[in-house]
């Protein structure tokens, strides 16, 4: 694309403000960004036009949970259903480390963030202690792979580089990179974050399993005979990661995926929710939930709709790589987003100042013919770092650490 074509479609989409800089720009740096102006997806933006409007959504039904009970009957069972899976080399765990975590207000990768007040623990290292602790247990090594992005990949893999992967197995650990996307302020205006550079984001977390596909980091788990994959957030320094009892029950109930879900503290909690739509398991997210479901209650005066997702999936791989060409909903998040001005001065706002758009891990679970919710202790194993204070933040986090004798 040369000047001319880039300023076309610029005028016919309203952003020409892309090219404010270009007189002031290097030969090399003119080229980079009209090749940037060339690869915009223009239907991103096009979405912005239908903000606001509802997804129309299929019949929702509750999904019942195998609950904390149903599990402790079945403990010994799934255990060395799961442990022989893990023993076999069939169980890989995923982390998505692709997300800025804006909320918390930590300018590198928030694995790399110090939970530690009298001693140093940092969230990856906490994750690696998690999955040690099942590798202590069965005995081999579980493939560990790391999804980045751009913003934060050199960052991660020098990370555990100086630490020497937290005594994981250098060789049993694969970094690989998510897509990106570009964003907007609030009037739809596509920003830079230099002269000659778009601000481009994470484009969520939905894209994982294409990303893992493209990078070549699924090859490697098939050929190591991996045949499911436990993905997590990076957030949740309590959880367990390819835990045998999830694992097993979900093979032993002969499902293709399994979500680790908490009981809602309350009915109003701002989780997501698993339930069934149109026969197929799908996720619910709080805001879309009506005051019907919400209240809803069974016979014996449970929620109806009670277990919330926590961002822990068991996705048998070759059920992955059937829905892959699935196109999933694009989300539009609105995220502080740094930028430069018309002055050309850096900019890096307090506060949201426009959007992202995203595509969700949670949107696959619709593709799947089914899903098994599977409860877990919310205090033993949900402990999200989102924000600093509050609800799903450091400061909780670090209570629910010190109640699981974690010290830190
Ligand atoms: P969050 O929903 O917490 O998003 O991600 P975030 O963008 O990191 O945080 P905020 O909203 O800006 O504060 C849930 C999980 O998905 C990963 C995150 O790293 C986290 O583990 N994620 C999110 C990605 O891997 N890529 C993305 O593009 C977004």
């Amino acid at each position: 694309m040369n000047y001319q074509e880039a300023q076309k479609v610029l005028r016919e989409h309203g952003q020409e403000q892309l090219l404010r800089f270009y007189d002031e720009l290097g030969e090399e740096e003119k080229q980079s960004l009209l090749e940037q102006i060339a690869g915009i997806d223009w239907s991103l933006l096009e979405l912005l036009n239908h903000q606001g409007e509802e997804a129309v959504r299929g019949k929702l039904e509750p999904l019942e949970a195998v609950t904390i009970a149903d599990i402790e009957k079945e403990h010994a069972v799934y255990e060395a259903r799961g442990l022989e899976a893990i023993r076999a080399g069939k169980v890989g765990a995923v982390l998505l480390a692709g997300g800025q975590g804006t909320r918390l207000g930590f300018d590198k990768a928030k694995g790399m963030f110090n939970v530690g007040v009298h001693k140093e623990l940092y969230i990856f290292e906490q994750l690696i202690r998690n999955v040690q602790a099942v590798v202590e247990k069965a005995g081999v090594t579980v493939p560990f792979y790391i999804m980045t992005s751009d913003k934060n990949h050199a960052d991660t893999v020098a990370f555990f580089e100086a630490h020497e992967y937290f005594g994981y197995p250098a060789e049993d650990v694969r970094f690989f990179v998510q897509e990106m996307a570009p964003s907007v302020d609030f009037n739809g205006k596509l920003l830079l974050e230099g002269k000659a550079q778009l601000s481009l984001s994470p484009n969520g977390n939905g894209g994982w399993f294409t990303s893992m596909q493209r990078s070549g980091v699924l090859a490697d788990a098939k050929k190591r005979g991996v045949e499911w994959l436990n993905i997590f957030a990076v957030d949740n320094v309590l959880q367990k990661i390819a835990d045998p009892l999830f694992i097993g029950a979900v093979l032993e109930k002969g499902f293709v995926s399994g979500a680790k879900v908490v009981h809602k503290a309350a009915p109003e909690e701002r989780v997501g929710v698993l339930c069934r739509e149109d026969g197929k398991p799908s996720i619910v997210e709080y805001y879309e939930m009506t005051e019907e479901m919400i209240t809803s209650r069974k016979p014996d005066g449970d929620l109806s709709y009670a277990y919330g997702v926590i961002l822990n999936y068991l996705f048998r791989i070759d059920e992955l790589e059937r829905i892959a060409g699935t196109k999933l909903q694009t989300h539009i998040a609105e995220k502080k987003i740094p930028y430069i001005d018309a002055q050309g001065n850096q900019v890096k706002p307090e506060t949201p100042n426009g959007y992202k758009f995203e595509t969700l891990i949670l949107d696959m679970i619709h593709l799947f013919d089914n899903c098994l919710p599977y409860e877990v202790v919310r205090e033993h194993e949900f402990a999200p770092i989102k924000n600093r204070t509050g609800v799903d933040s450091l400061d909780s986090a670090r209570e629910l650490l010190t109640l699981n004798g974690i010290d830190y």
